[in-house]
């Protein structure tokens, strides 16, 4: 009967990954219609003369379209990163000083891109500043789209759960022997000793009472271990609660 074979085809255990690439992709074609005509709309702004009340509302449409579809965009990435094996990746020399300043540069202008920004998130966010310090001949060989993912996540990450008015982000790469090391740090909120071995679980947030964040699914994490284990590297956090974090990811020499 029709009905069973959709019961039986939403329950296969296999299906779970397709159902959330179709969820996904269908929710894509609306988001990025309402997201154009809230543009569209809003860039008349000046020859229409919306009251205050329609020029708020329309900005809060535009800012909630945008997030959402960087929202579904993720899910997206999360289904795919999570059906990679090794024999996948487009392994290749990276130069790790040119590639952590592409990430810190996207990280600040995907903060920046939000329509969200306020006049007291923007002065925060001419106080951020990211620190790279690496050798400029460094080299490591590894999926670019990946390892660009990674280290973005992590520059984010340092910048979101930070409520400090100067964010200072430092990442620093260097060479030991057999392995290279990429840590971002930062001096925001810090994470609670329990919470240390759960934020690389799919969807787990830390209480936004004690981030004051709560934006995002919670996948970066587990799509950076992730990537971690697909390149046999290893990732190790140090924070203490309130003083910040340090991400190490360590990665062999190859
Ligand atoms: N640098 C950090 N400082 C403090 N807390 C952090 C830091 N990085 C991650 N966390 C905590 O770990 C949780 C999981 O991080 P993760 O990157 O997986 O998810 P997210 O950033 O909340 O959402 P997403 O990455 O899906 O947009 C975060 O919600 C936050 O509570
Ligand atoms: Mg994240």
């Amino acid at each position: 009967m029709a009905k069973d074979s959709v019961m039986k085809t939403l329950t296969a255990e296999e299906d779970g990954p397709r159902m959330l690439s179709l969820v996904s992709h269908k929710l894509k074609t609306p988001l990025s219609i309402i997201n154009g005509y809230s543009e569209a709309i809003l860039s008349q702004s000046a020859k229409e003369k919306f009251s205050p009340f329609t020029a708020k509302a329309l900005e809060e449409i535009n800012k909630q379209g945008t997030k959402l579809c960087s929202l579904v965009d993720k899910l997206l990435f999360f289904n795919k990163v999570e059906s990679l094996q090794p024999k996948d990746l487009a392994k290749k020399t990276l130069n790790l000083k040119n590639l952590a300043k592409g990430c810190a540069n996207d990280a600040l202008s995907h903060e920046e891109e939000t329509p969200a920004v306020t006049a007291t998130s923007s002065i925060a966010k001419r106080g951020t500043f990211i620190e790279i310090d690496c050798p400029p001949t460094l080299e490591i060989k590894a999926d670019e789209e990946l390892m660009g993912f990674l280290l973005e996540e992590l520059i984010s990450n340092a910048i979101k759960f930070n409520n400090k008015a100067e964010k200072i982000i430092k990442v620093q790469c260097a060479h030991h022997g057999d392995s290279i090391s990429v840590s971002v740090r930062d001096y925001g909120a810090g994470i609670r000793p329990q919470d240390v071995n759960k934020i690389f679980e799919r969807f787990y947030q830390v209480d936004d009472y004690f981030t004051g964040q709560i934006d995002g699914w919670g996948l970066g994490l587990c799509m950076v271990q992730k990537i971690v284990e697909l390149h046999n590297g290893s990732i190790n956090v140090i924070s203490d609660r309130g003083l910040g974090s340090i991400f190490t990811v360590s990665l062999p020499v190859l």
